[in-house]
């Protein structure tokens, strides 16, 4: 005589999900993990002094530099993500879509409508050096 356990169709439906949410949720998780990992993780940046005023780009971030200060902000264009790498007239240019920034990092002609993410830095004075260290 077998025994076989019968389960009905919504239990099985049931187990299911769990079965195949659980791996997807596990994978999800490391992915967000690693993304953290990687957007937050210590840099540094070195200019020297006598910089200019005006506005500098390096390679994730643009610095701006106004009568001894300074301002650090993401290159990262608020649209789709290009980075911004130049000036026209006093304005960073996108060079994907177009979008302009001001020096504040405030869009003034879309297609972007977020301002740039200013990144908060702890500065280092060294003789010719300014360090300037972030996390991003
Ligand atoms: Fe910069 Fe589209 S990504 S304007």
């Amino acid at each position: 005589m077998s025994h076989q356990k019968r389960i009905n169709r919504k239990t099985f439906f049931k187990w299911a999900t769990v079965a195949l949410a659980a791996p997807m949720a596990y994978v999800w998780h490391l992915s967000v993990s690693r993304d953290k990992f990687f957007l937050q993780h210590r840099q540094s940046l070195e200019v020297e002094k006598n910089l200019p005023d005006g506005v500098h780009f390096f390679d994730r971030v643009i610095l701006v530099k106004e009568n001894n200060t300074y301002t650090l902000m993401s290159s990262k264009c608020t649209h789709l993500g290009c980075k911004i790498n130049k000036t026209e007239n006093g304005q960073m240019v996108c060079p994907c879509h177009g979008s302009r920034y001001d020096k504040h990092g405030r869009p003034v002609k879309g297609p972007a409508t977020r301002q740039l993410a200013v990144i908060q830095y702890q500065l280092e004075d060294h003789d010719n050096l300014l360090i300037f260290t972030y996390e991003l």
